[in-house]
């Protein structure tokens, strides 16, 4: 059973959609269930400016990309990078352990998008 808080960004779904301007792209998948979600960062000064996402996948993914999207939004590349899938599960008041995974995508996908960043900006990229 799903929390309020999911039901909720799954519903309506904060920051879906394509950033034309991003300067930094992470897309991610999991090769157990096929689903894909896609990061857009726009990254000015260090800091994340704006934010977007596209994922195809199960409401889990839907709501922890919405989620995650809110809880980047404004934060520096530092913050954003340490956030972890628990904070974003917990932030959605829970997802249930068989969606676990779901919450993992989140964070792939933005460590990904932040080393796109890094790469274009000819920076060193960040290990897991
Ligand atoms: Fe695969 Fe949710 S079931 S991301």
């Amino acid at each position: 059973m799903y929390s309020e808080q999911v039901m909720d960004h799954f519903m309506n779904p904060r920051n879906q959609g394509r950033l034309l301007n991003a300067n930094g792209i992470g897309e991610v998948g999991n090769a157990t269930c096929g689903d894909i979600m896609k990061i857009y960062l726009f990254i000015v000064d260090s800091v994340i400016e704006d934010v977007a996402f596209e994922t195809f996948g199960c409401g889990a993914a839907i709501a922890s990309s919405s989620m995650a999207t809110e809880l980047i939004k404004g934060k520096t590349v530092d913050e954003a990078w340490s956030l972890s899938n628990k904070a974003v599960a917990q932030a959605l008041d829970g997802l249930p352990p068989q969606k676990i995974h779901c919450s993992i995508l989140a964070e792939e996908a933005i460590h990904a998008a932040i080393n796109d960043y890094l790469r274009r900006s000819d920076l060193p990229e960040r290990k897991e």
